[in-house]
Parts: structure tokens; C-alpha cells; sequence
């Protein structure tokens, strides 16, 4: 067994590139568009302690493992998996869970870009000048004529699946790299200016109370589910997104740290989004926390839409978004793509296209089902809820465990030390803890807690 692999795919140019790609694939709508509603509608508080909890606990461990995996195997999650259950010898079974990974990409992709969809389509109508001056009312309506429209829903799902070829199709250093070292520094310098508007012009104080005031008694075991999918949907983790980044890692990085960075900067955005769109929720009389995935559609252009100018910080806004979105999407469509490259030997322009079309296929279901499919469900779930809870709620957290498992207990210790040179004795140990104990007991608790919450009581 070599310790060190060459890939076929190349390397992020330093360190720092792959702190930008992993953040940049973390902070996405799961920052900006869900955490700010399933906080809200979880009641706040007591959600956002048990979501720091898992990313802490649960998020940081599982990271690091997949980082490692990925380092060591050097290629796409399914090979890099194989490359290192075959290194292990261990059974062969293993290797499944890259699988999982890249069938819940594929899945995850097909809603996300439809979602993404709604905020290219929110910053035309927001720099139209249309929403100036409307009401709670009004701006609801305005977001369902977009929802009942599948054509509209359609053209922003390919536009945004079609900037996600383009950067994709680049590779690792001109592609993915060039894109995260431009679009990430952008994004926290909008970010910052849109934290300065929501201070002066919201109800920060408010805001702030709503996200750190901790009353338990609002959280439900479903809700303690929901933080933790949302801790791994936000993370990026559990489906190789980040054993794929992480295959690209120059040898000399140094996995603890990095990942405590990247997972630091994801938490900070979910909490300043918060606090900016609930600043603004809270500042206008007729909008509740808890309205669910228009919160940001239908607050935002109230909010924007009462100030002369107000407009153009909403486009800002939705602009931001549209790039937290694109940057996240090119790491759930990296490993499906690499992985195909790999199989068939395809050129990274044929696997593109090839996955491209599968996802846009797949996410029709999603568009449809906020219009002409909107009164079947299944299980109590339309189309796009059922993808959302599937993925994010069972199938990361289910892929997460087996691959803590996996590296708490099976895989061979040489690669450990080898790819874990250079992180801190303390910060070894205490992941050594929690991915043994602490992680895999969590996971499946809450995992069992959550699913009889929702489907049995
Ligand atoms: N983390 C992204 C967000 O918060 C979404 C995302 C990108 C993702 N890649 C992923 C989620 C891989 C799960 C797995 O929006």
C-alpha cells in the first residue's frame, strides 16, 4: 500500500484554495435560505444551540474523516472509498457508502438548483423596481406567481445547472479554483455591507434575542433531527462533497485546522443571514419567523421595498445568495462528474453533460411540484420536500455514520497518522473521541428519535 496517491484530477494551487472551496461549497441556501427558516420555524433559540451543538460534536469530526479519506484515496468519493477499504483490507461492503454520496448529490442537486432558480430570478425582480413599496400581501403573491409558473422555474433552474457547467467543466485549478478564489472574498464583503444595512435599518436588537434566547420547550425530537441534517446539509458532509475537495488537498495541509476553519466561517454565515433577514422579518409589522421556505422570498422584498433605494440592496442581497448557491452546487456536481470520468473514461466536458441532464430531468419533480403537482404527496411530502427530507435528513446522516465508523474502527492506522501529520495532539485526541464515541452514538439516537417523531407518533 502506497501512503501517498496521485490522482488523475490535479490539486488545488495552496492550502488556502481548499479552505475557499470548502467554505464555498458549505455556505450555500443552507446558510441563507434554510437555516433562517428552520430555526424559524423551530422556534429559534434552543434550534440554533443544538445546531452549534451537532456542527461542533457531530460536523467537525465527520470532516475531518472525510477529508481524510479523500486525501488518501485521491479521487472521486466512490474510488477514493474503494482505494481505501482495499488499503484497510477491509470488507469490501465498505465502499457502498460512496455510493450513497453520489446518488444523494445527484438528488440534492436536482432541488438545489431550482431553489437557486428563485434567487436569480429575485434579483431582476428586484433591481425591475416592481416590489417598491409592497406589502406582506403583495410580496407573497409576487412570490407565487413565480412558483406557479413552471416555464419561469424551469428557465432559472438551466440557467443556474448551466454556470455550474461552465465552472465545472474548467477542472480543479482553472475551474473550481479560479471560481472559489474569485466569488468567495466577494461574497463575504456583500455579506458584511448587508450586515451594516440590517443594523441600522432593522430590528437587530430583536433579531439577536430570537436567535439566542433559549427556550427549549419549542424544540421537538423532529426538531433536534432537523438541526442536525441541517448541521450536515450545511457542512456539506455525508456525501463526498468533501472527500472529493478534499482529494485535491496538497499533501502538507493541515486537515484538523483547516476543517475548524472552514466549519467556523459556514457557522458565521448561517448566523449573520440569520440575523439579517430576522432584523428585517422582525422590523416589519405582518411577518411571522416562522413562514417557512418564502421567509426570505416574501420578507426581503417587504423589507427592501419600504425604503427609497431599497431595491438595490434587495438585488444586492439576492445576488449573494445566487453566488453562495453556485459556489456551494459545483461541489455537489464535482464528485458525480469526477467519479464518471473515472468509470468511463470520459472526457470532464462528456461527464459534465451527462450529469447535467440527469439533474435537470430529476429537478423538473421539484418544479412541478410547487405548481402542477403540488396536491399529490407521498408520506405527507410533496416532490421537493420528500428530496429535501430524504437527502438531508436521512441519507447524509445515515452515509455520515458509516463513514465515522469506518474511520474510528476499520480503517488501517498507518493512514491515519500518515494523513493526520501536523494536526495538534489535542485536537487528535479529541476527534479521536468524538468520531469513537461521541458522533456515532449521537447520530443514530437522534437519527431513531426523529424518524419515529415524524412517521410514528
Ligand atoms: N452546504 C451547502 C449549503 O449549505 C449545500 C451543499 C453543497 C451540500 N454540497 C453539499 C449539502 C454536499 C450536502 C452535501 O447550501
Amino acid at each position: 500500500m502506497a501512503l501517498q496517491q496521485k490522482g488523475m484530477h490535479g490539486t488545488w494551487a495552496s492550502r488556502w484554495t481548499f479552505i475557499m472551496a470548502a467554505t464555498g461549497s458549505a455556505v450555500g441556501l443552507g446558510n441563507m435560505w434554510k437555516f433562517p427558516y428552520v430555526a424559524g420555524i423551530n422556534g429559534g433559540g434552543a434550534f440554533v444551540l443544538v445546531y452549534l451543538g451537532c456542527i461542533l460534536l457531530i460536523g467537525v469530526p465527520v470532516m475531518m474523516s472525510e477529508v481524510l479519506i479523500g486525501r488518501h484515496g485521491r479521487q472521486s468519493p466512490v474510488n477514493s472509498m474503494k482505494e481505501t477499504v482495499t488499503d484497510s483490507n477491509a470488507n469490501s461492503k465498505w465502499r457502498y457508502v460512496g455510493w450513497i454520496g453520489v446518488l444523494a448529490g445527484l438528488l440534492i442537486l436536482s432541488f438545489y438548483a431550482v431553489i437557486a432558480g428563485w434567487a436569480l430570478d429575485y434579483i431582476l425582480l428586484m433591481s425591475s423596481g416592481e416590489l417598491q413599496g409592497v406589502n406582506g400581501s403583495g410580496a407573497g403573491a409576487a412570490f407565487e406567481n413565480l412558483l406557479a409558473s413552471p416555464l419561469r422555474l424551469i428557465l432559472w433552474q438551466t440557467v443556474f445547472l448551466g454556470l455550474c457547467v461552465a465552472v465545472v467543466i474548467g477542472g480543479v485549478k482553472k475551474g473550481l479554483g479560479l471560481a472559489v478564489e474569485t466569488l468567495m472574498p466577494l461574497l463575504f464583503v456583500m455579506l458584511i455591507i448587508l450586515l451594516g444595512f440590517s443594523f441600522f435599518k432593522g430590528n437587530f436588537q430583536a433579531a439577536f434575542d430570537f436567535l439566542f434566547s433559549f427556550n427549549l420547550d419549542a424544540l421537538s425530537w423532529r426538531g433536534v433531527l432537523e438541526a442536525m441534517g441541517q448541521a450536515f446539509f450545511t457542512l456539506s458532509i455525508g456525501m463526498g462533497a468533501i472527500m472529493a475537495y478534499g482529494a485535491y488537498m496538497p499533501q502538507d495541509a493541515n486537515i484538523g485546522k483547516t476543517v475548524l476553519i472552514v466549519a467556523f466561517f459556514d457557522s458565521a454565515v448561517a448566523i449573520i443571514s440569520g440575523l439579517i433577514i430576522f432584523s428585517i422579518v422582525f422590523a416589519t409589522p405582518g411577518l411571522e419567523p416562522s413562514a417557512g421556505p418564502g421567509l426570505m422570498f416574501i420578507s426581503l422584498p417587504v423589507a427592501f421595498g419600504s425604503i427609497p433605494g431599497g431595491l438595490l440592496i434587495g438585488a444586492t442581497f439576492f445576488i449573494l445568495v445566487s453566488i453562495a448557491a453556485w459556489s456551494s452546487a459545483i461541489s455537489l456536481l464535482e464528485p458525480c462528474v469526477a467519479w464518471l470520468m473515472e468509470l468511463k473514461n470520459l472526457s470532464r466536458a462528456k461527464a459534465n453533460l451527462i450529469i447535467i441532464f440527469i439533474t435537470w430531468i430529476l429537478g423538473l419533480g421539484s418544479v412541478f411540484s410547487f405548481n402542477i403537482w403540488s396536491d399529490y404527496s407521498f408520506m405527507g411530502f410533496n416532490f421537493f420536500d420528500f428530496l429535501d427530507f430524504l437527502t438531508a435528513n436521512i441519507m447524509l446522516p445515515i452515509s455520515g455514520l458509516f463513514i465515522t465508523l469506518f474511520v474510528a474502527y476499520v480503517i488501517k492506522s498507518e493512514i491515519v497518522s500518515f494523513e493526520m501529520q501536523g494536526t495538534s495532539g489535542v485536537i487528535l485526541n479529541l476527534w479521536r473521541i468524538a468520531i469513537r464515541f461521541i458522533a456515532p452514538f449521537a447520530i443514530s439516537l437522534v437519527f431513531i428519535m426523529g424518524v419515529y417523531d415524524n412517521f410514528v407518533s
